[in-house]
């Protein structure tokens, strides 16, 4: 379920080597708020938090990950920051107290895929049908009346592979199925794979995410233009 440990020590490089914009990113986090209690579900190694937490130091910022490995290089990156707090979680056993005027995931757990003028489609990290209801459900539950969740958007999932800035080679396959896809990631060094990391995916169609979030008391807010890295929704 969404383990990153294979690819954790080279997960930096391949992403900021093209793969994510996060300056970008925390620009249209910014754009959202203010917030001052936000959490991050599918923190990873920190890259959105270091950046959100260089610009707005004063906010209280929770994030967590189910992937040790992953929160391992987290904790190092945000020491120096003291309104981060990082746990070890899975979302679908999301075992957390406080209440969260902003949860969002970039990446993360939840994502959304937009391919041109198509309708958008919700991707989960989570492949199980009940998982994510249960998942959901918890991290509603944690945002609060008026709260806001933001899920990230990235473009269409293709196979393609690129030199990245270490001198190896990132290379992606993507075998859809019939409830998502299966994604594989590589890494070459000198004709040599270094890394393989296998995850599969699960896909909710734009009609069955709005059903899906509105049972939680979610609405869908359209942003007027471009609606940069995230779709926001608000709770009731
Ligand atoms: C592509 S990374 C994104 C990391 C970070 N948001 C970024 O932008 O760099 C996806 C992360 O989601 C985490 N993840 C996947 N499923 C999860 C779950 N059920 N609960 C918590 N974290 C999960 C993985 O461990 C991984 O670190």
């Amino acid at each position: 379920m969404g383990d990153y440990t294979n690819m954790s020590s080279y997960y930096d490089v391949i992403m900021t080597s093209g793969y994510y914009d996060y300056a970008q990113i925390v620009d249209d986090l910014t754009r959202h708020g203010p917030f001052t209690n936000i959490l991050e579900i599918g923190c990873g190694t920190g890259l959105i938090l270091e950046e959100f937490g260089r610009r707005h130091s004063s906010a209280r910022i929770t994030g967590i990950d189910l992937t040790e490995a992953m929160l391992q290089l987290a904790r190092k990156r945000l020491a120096k920051f003291p309104t981060i707090t990082l746990a070890t979680q899975n979302v679908v056993e999301l075992s957390l107290t406080e209440n969260y005027d902003a949860a969002f995931s970039y990446g993360g757990v939840w994502y959304f895929v937009i391919d041109g003028d198509k309708e958008p489609f919700m991707v989960s990290h989570i492949s199980g049908e009940a998982d994510n209801l249960i998942g959901l459900k918890k991290l509603a539950d944690r945002i609060t009346s008026g709260g806001t969740l933001l899920l990230g958007i990235q473009g269409p999932h293709f196979n393609y592979e690129k030199p990245i800035s270490n001198g190896m080679t990132y290379a992606q396959e993507v075998a859809p199925h019939d409830y998502g896809f299966t994604k594989h990631y590589y890494l070459i060094d000198e004709g040599r794979k270094v890394m393989a990391q296998t995850i599969d995916y699960r896909t909710y169609s734009w009609e069955r995410t709005l059903g899906m979030l509105g049972d939680l008391g979610f609405t869908f807010i359209p942003q007027s233009g471009d609606a940069g890295k995230f779709l926001a929704f608000r709770k009731a």
